[in-house]
C-alpha cells in the first residue's frame, strides 16, 4: 500500500489489476479475516474471563476496527475515483491515512493487548488458538477463498509493484 501511494505521488501509474488486489486484501483480508477473529473469538474469551468490553482495550480496539471499516471504504471509493480520473490526489490521501490507521493499531494490539491477553488467558491458549483459527477458516468460506489466496495476492502485488530492472 505505501509502495503504491509512492508510485502516484512520483507521478507512476499503479496497474490496474495491482491497484484491485490491494484493494481486495484491504477489504477482504485485513477487515474480515483479521479483524473479524478478534471480535468473534478473542474479545468475547477476554470478556469471559473477566475484561470489561464497555471500556478499557476491548472498547479502544473495536472503536478502531470501525474507523479502519470506514477508512477502506473511502479508500475504495477513491480507487474507484483514480480508475475514472486518473487523478490520484484522493488515493494517495487515502492509502495514507489507512496504512497509519492500521498500522498504530497493530502496534498498540501487540506490545499491550495481546501480552494482556496472554496473561488473561493462561493455560487457555489452545482453546483460544483452535477458536481462532476456526473463525477464519469460517470467514475464508464465506469469502469463497483460502488463505493461501491472500498469500499469493500478497505475492502478486509485491512482485507486481516491484521497479522494473
Ligand atoms: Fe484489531
Amino acid at each position: 500500500m505505501t509502495v503504491t501511494a509512492e508510485m502516484l505521488e512520483e507521478g507512476k501509474s499503479v496497474p490496474v489489476p495491482i491497484l484491485h488486489q490491494s484493494i481486495e486484501f484491504t477489504k477482504n483480508f485485513m477487515l474480515m479475516c483479521h479483524h473479524s477473529k478478534e471480535e468473534d473469538t478473542l474479545f468475547p474469551a477476554l470478556e469471559r474471563n473477566g475484561m470489561p468490553t464497555e471500556s478499557g482495550p476491548i472498547a479502544r480496539m473495536l472503536f478502531e476496527h470501525k474507523i479502519a471499516r470506514e477508512l477502506s471504504g473511502k479508500l475504495e471509493e477513491s480507487a474507484k475515483k483514480y480508475l475514472r480520473s486518473n487523478d490520484p490526489g484522493d488515493l494517495i490521501r487515502d492509502i495514507r491515512t489507512y496504512v497509519e490507521h492500521v498500522s498504530s493499531h497493530l502496534t498498540k494490539e501487540n506490545l499491550r493487548l495481546f501480552m494482556m491477553a496472554d496473561m488473561i488467558l493462561k493455560g487457555k491458549s489452545d482453546e483460544v488458538n483452535r477458536d481462532l483459527a476456526a473463525s477464519e477458516r469460517s470467514t475464508l468460506t464465506e469469502l469463497g477463498k483460502s488463505r493461501s489466496h491472500y498469500e499469493e495476492l500478497v505475492n502478486n502485488i509485491e512482485s507486481g509493484l516491484a521497479p522494473s530492472q
